[in-house]
């Protein structure tokens, strides 16, 4: 099969040509950047230099997806929606958008986090690929939004308590590396201001809330449940750790454990752990670790979740999709492990 990358300079982008140049089904890679065109893919990211001499095409994204059997869309939020409907047209087997353009389904939510849609008839044609969870129901999918990153942590441990019920909307607290800020520098980003450093930012507002609200009312089947997420930039390069809360009904908070473990029993890369999860232990990684603690009161737990942003969070997941929609194992060219120490 021939995969194109649009978008392929960025960190997403490079995080999808390292696993799509040692996947065992794909055996062509274009890359294309408006800004590397004509460089070596391995001059800009260093981990594909060992794996391919090819460089970056300045071809339009419509006229690269040509002949192409899966697209992935790397592009800053706002570009997809611009060229998703000519890549469609083009006719490849699928196309995965990692942007956040055409997630949302409920377009009231959009609306209220990102303002009208510019482009309702392309999203409409999206499904969600939340692979961990959405699993067979993603195979024969066209076209597939790849959820976020704090989006993925917080949806992975909020699902299983939709079949345990609670007493007050929970709170996701979630901290996240300096690369999910993409590769363009920014005062949030440089390394001074980012080091030794921890701070807050859209709080009460992020973005991703947005689809995991969608989600999180489906699973519960009440469509004013309520969730807050609350972000924060923390003093590593890749990785989020989220910690949820909330209140449970008296007596239930000991069933939380099997709750999560049930809900992802069989699922190859949630593993659910008996200690707290470590952020470095998942890095460079698809895997999610998970670990949920009731109180000894019964009526208060908390879930813990640790996800790579590049990889689970965006370029493993979307390759976790490709396979799942395309018919493919699952876990093609997705087993490999961390690095630790890093
Ligand atoms: N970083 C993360 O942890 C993460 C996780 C999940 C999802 N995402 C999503 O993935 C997308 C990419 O994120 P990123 O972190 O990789 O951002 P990034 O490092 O800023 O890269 C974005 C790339 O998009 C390219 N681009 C933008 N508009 C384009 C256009 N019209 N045509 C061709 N190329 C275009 C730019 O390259 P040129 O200027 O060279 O064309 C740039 O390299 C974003 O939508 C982001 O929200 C990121």
């Amino acid at each position: 099969m021939k995969a194109v990358v649009i978008g392929a300079a960025g960190y997403a982008g490079g995080e999808l040509l390292r696993l799509l140049l040692q996947h065992p089904d794909i055996e062509r890679v274009e890359a294309t950047s408006r800004s590397q065109a004509g460089k070596p893919l391995g001059d800009v990211h260093p981990a594909v230099a060992e794996l391919t001499d090819a460089r970056f095409s300045a071809t339009a994204p419509a006229d690269a997806a040509r002949g192409a059997d899966v697209v992935f869309l790397a592009l800053e939020h706002g570009e997809s929606s611009k060229v998703a409907g000519d890549i469609l047209a083009q006719g490849p087997a699928l196309v995965v958008d990692l942007a956040a353009d055409c997630r949302v389904i409920d377009q009231a939510l959009h609306a209220r986090f990102y303002g009208p849609h510019p482009a309702p008839d392309v999203a409409a044609q999206f499904v969600y690929g939340l692979a961990d969870i959405e699993g067979e129901r993603l195979r024969g999918a066209r076209a597939i939004a790849a959820p976020g990153c704090f989006a993925t942590a917080a949806q992975l441990a909020l699902y299983p308590l939709a079949r345990l019920g609670l007493e007050t909307a929970p709170a996701l607290f979630a901290v996240t590396g300096s690369s999910g800020a993409g590769a363009q520098p920014k005062p949030t980003t440089h390394h001074p201001a980012r080091a030794h450093n921890l701070f807050a930012y859209s709080v009460l507002g992020h973005r991703h809330e947005a689809e995991m609200l969608g989600m999180w009312r489906r699973w519960s089947g009440d469509e004013r449940a309520a969730a807050r997420l609350i972000t924060h930039s923390g003093p590593f390069v890749r990785g989020i750790h989220l910690t949820l809360h909330a209140r449970v009904p008296a007596g239930s908070a000991a069933r939380i454990n099997d709750c999560v473990r049930s809900a992802y029993h069989g699922r190859p890369f949630v593993r659910v752990l008996d200690r707290p999860p470590e952020l470095t232990h998942v890095v460079g990684t698809n895997y999610a670790h998970l670990h949920a603690v009731g109180s000894d009161e019964g009526d208060e737990i908390v879930v813990l979740a640790v996800i790579d942003n590049l990889v689970k969070g965006a370029a493993g997941q979307a390759l976790q999709a490709m396979n799942l929609a395309l018919g493919l194992p699952e876990t093609a060219g997705l087993r490999g492990g961390s690095v630790f120490p890093c």
